[in-house]
């Protein structure tokens, strides 16, 4: 008999993970929850029962706990270990000693972490499939699960990244200054333009979306400072001085402190002298007198 792994939760990262590994053809054999009612759509995707946390941790060899962050040390402390398991969490955030109980217990402990925006609490097989493809799973364990891990993160298509104990908070600071982090500057944009082109917000995204994507795909193909535009990889101070000027209040802050973490890149394009007039356009908007 192979591998009876286990998902324990019912939300987006159980629905990615488990569609995905069954599209895969290494199908998860047990589901658990702990409310079954809204367990029920994912379980019927999967063709599971929901079973509860302690009836699924006991009946599986491999236990994924995809529950909120909060949830993974209480919930482990909780659940039936044996020496044979390996009891994991999804999470970028958390550290392994969230699962010692399981650890006391004689069971290995190991984290996977697809960096990944997994926002779908219910997606096809095929959109599930589509998250894993390409992308990064932070993965830590032990020698020889972090091997067989390894080989779980390809069989998704996507690639391992090793992850050091200690490093989470820093790692995960990184994942989210490059997922959610992003939107601060979009929202930002969206307001200012509606406001330019007297049009709603949702309409000056629409219109400004294409840009946020090519500045993306260019990031990609020719590294973040070749991805860089504008009048700080122009050296323009004289347009970076209108752009302040038309700010105001916290919008103005804001897109001052975004130009002025631009200028390390901008350095990288850019001779000193033509650096120098948009740090004094910078510095003169942060101190008016
Ligand atoms: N979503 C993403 O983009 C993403 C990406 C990478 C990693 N992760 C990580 O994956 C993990 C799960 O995140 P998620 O986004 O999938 O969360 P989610 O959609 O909010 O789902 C959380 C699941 O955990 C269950 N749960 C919460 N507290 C519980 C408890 N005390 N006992 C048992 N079950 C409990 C919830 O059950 P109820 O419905 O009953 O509350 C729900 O099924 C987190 O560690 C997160 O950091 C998420």
């Amino acid at each position: 008999m192979g591998t009876r792994i286990a998902l324990l939760g019912a939300g987006r990262t159980a629905a990615h993970l488990g569609l995905a590994l069954a599209a895969v053809g290494q199908p998860v054999q047990v589901l658990g929850a702990r409310d079954a009612d809204k367990a029920r759509p994912l379980a019927a995707a999967l063709g599971l029962p929901v079973l509860s946390p302690a009836a699924a941790a006991a009946a599986a060899d491999w236990v994924f706990l995809c529950v909120r962050d909060a949830a993974i040390e209480p919930l482990c402390a909780q659940l039936p270990w044996r020496a044979s398991q390996l009891v994991l969490h999804c999470s970028g955030a958390t550290e392994l000693n969230a699962l010692d109980a399981a650890r006391l217990a004689g069971a290995a402990v190991a984290g996977f972490h697809p960096l990944q925006l997994m926002a779908d609490p219910l997606p096809s097989s095929a959109e599930a499939l589509r998250a894993f493809e390409g992308i990064r799973i932070g993965i830590e364990a032990e020698s020889p699960w972090r091997t067989e891990l390894d080989a779980l993160a390809l069989a998704l298509g996507a690639t391992p990244l090793h992850l050091q104990a200690g490093q989470r908070a820093r790692y995960h600071a990184a994942a989210n200054a490059a997922a959610s982090a992003l939107l601060a500057p979009l929202d930002l944009a969206a307001r200012q333009a509606a406001q330019a082109l007297s049009c709603s917000t949702e309409q000056a995204w629409e219109a400004l979306a294409p840009l946020a994507e090519g500045t993306l795909r260019a990031a990609r193909a020719r590294g973040l400072a070749g991805a860089l535009s504008g009048p700080l990889a122009r050296g323009d101070a004289a347009v970076l001085a209108a752009h302040l000027q038309a700010l105001q209040g916290r919008d103005a802050e804001l897109y001052r402190s975004l130009m002025q973490a631009l200028l390390p890149l901008a350095a990288q394009r850019l001779e000193p002298d033509a650096l120098e007039p948009l740090i004094r356009v910078l510095d003169r908007a942060a101190d008016p007198s």
